[in-house]
């Protein structure tokens, strides 16, 4: 396998632009799949409290470091915090808990999850806390608290102060949320993480990320699939099905796959497809010993469709009984 990417970061290094995604990884597979996926070269680790695994990343990890397969300073580890946690006096005791789950003394990168605060549930009573307020009440119900993003990114850089994280970022931002942290940040974020695949482009939003050195993460890099088991896609909607990317993919010699996420690297995102499957972490990591023409690029480009499967605006009313839009 070629040497894949690093895109530039305003962090201690850069970002490999290859990540493994660990949302959905059912808890009793999730060490070996860590440790086998540094195996193949993977060395970029996407987590969140929210995922409910990091303890089994952290086992994974710990595996990996104990068998020499590589050194702590090779891995950048994402982490994220939790809706429930904004409050100041919250944001340093979530990150602490990622820590001590995922068995390692610093993260590489540490991301607002959503700019979304719920209120507080401790610790003790649920981990992670999941949307529901009261999930076991008659019903359950999602509750926002009113805290500005201010007081949790002044909170965020204390924890780059204190060393337990080299870099801090957000997820699910726009340009407008953007633009206010960077109006006070007196560290700046380093990295944006959004939804991002052939049929949601965000061209507007990756411009403005370059012209204000942001490296872009792109989450659901292939689109639809991760949402066909929730409910929140059909497999119509599949821009691996897609008959543009399938005869990109004949040209090229590789899968559909391999040539969305290609497509995602060439224009200058870090991909993080997850796959619990063995044989699909090579293959979505195989993509640096071939490249797509420009035309190829357009070709693709061309497929968007302003299409977001995992939009809080949808899902929090269905699911959580709660209308919370944040793009609009
Ligand atoms: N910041 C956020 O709010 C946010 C939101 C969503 C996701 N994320 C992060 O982004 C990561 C990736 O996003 P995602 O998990 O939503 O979606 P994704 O990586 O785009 O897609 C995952 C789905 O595609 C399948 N798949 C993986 N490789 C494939 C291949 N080579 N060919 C065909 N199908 C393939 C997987 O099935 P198998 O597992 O069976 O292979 C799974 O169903 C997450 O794991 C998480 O770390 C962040």
């Amino acid at each position: 396998m070629e040497k894949q990417i690093s895109i530039p970061t305003r962090a201690h290094r850069s970002l490999p632009s290859v990540g493994l995604g660990f949302w959905k990884i059912p808890n009793e597979s999730t060490a070996k799949l860590a440790l086998e996926a540094a195996k193949i070269g993977y060395r970029h680790f996407d987590c969140a409290s929210d995922y409910g695994n990091e303890q089994q990343v952290g086992e994974g990890i710990n595996q990996i470091l104990s068998e020499g397969i590589c050194r702590r300073e090779d891995l950048w580890v994402t982490g994220k915090l939790w809706n429930t946690y904004h409050r100041k006096e919250h944001v340093r005791l979530a990150c602490e808990r990622s820590l001590k789950d995922l068995q390692i003394d610093y993260l590489d990168l540490y991301l607002i999850h959503f700019p979304i605060a719920l209120a507080y549930v401790p610790f003790e009573h649920r981990y992670p806390a999941g949307w529901h307020y009261d999930p076991e009440s008659e019903s359950p119900r999602m509750i926002p608290d009113a805290v500005p993003i201010c007081e949790t990114w002044e909170a965020m850089e204390r924890l780059v102060q204190a060393g337990l994280v080299r870099t801090v970022g957000v997820s699910n931002f726009g340009t407008s949320l953007l633009r206010d942290v960077l109006s006070y940040a007196s560290i700046r974020p380093s990295v944006l993480q959004v939804e991002s695949h052939p049929y949601l482009v965000q061209s507007k939003l990756l411009r403005y990320c370059q012209q204000e050195q942001i490296a872009v993460t792109a989450f659901s890099p292939l689109g639809a699939p991760s949402y066909i088991p929730l409910g929140m896609a059909t497999a119509s909607e599949s821009v691996i099905e897609q008959p543009v990317v399938a005869q990109i993919a004949q040209e090229v010699g590789r899968t559909p796959a391999q040539v969305v996420l290609r497509w995602g690297v060439q224009r200058g995102t870090a991909v993080i497809p997850k796959t619990q499957q063995i044989a699909r972490l090579k293959e979505n990591l195989s993509l640096f010993d071939f490249e797509l023409t420009s035309e190829h690029m357009e070709m693709i480009s061309r497929l968007d469709r302003n299409q977001r499967f995992n939009d809080p605006g949808v899902f929090c009313e269905q699911a959580f009984g709660c209308y919370y839009p944040i793009y609009e």
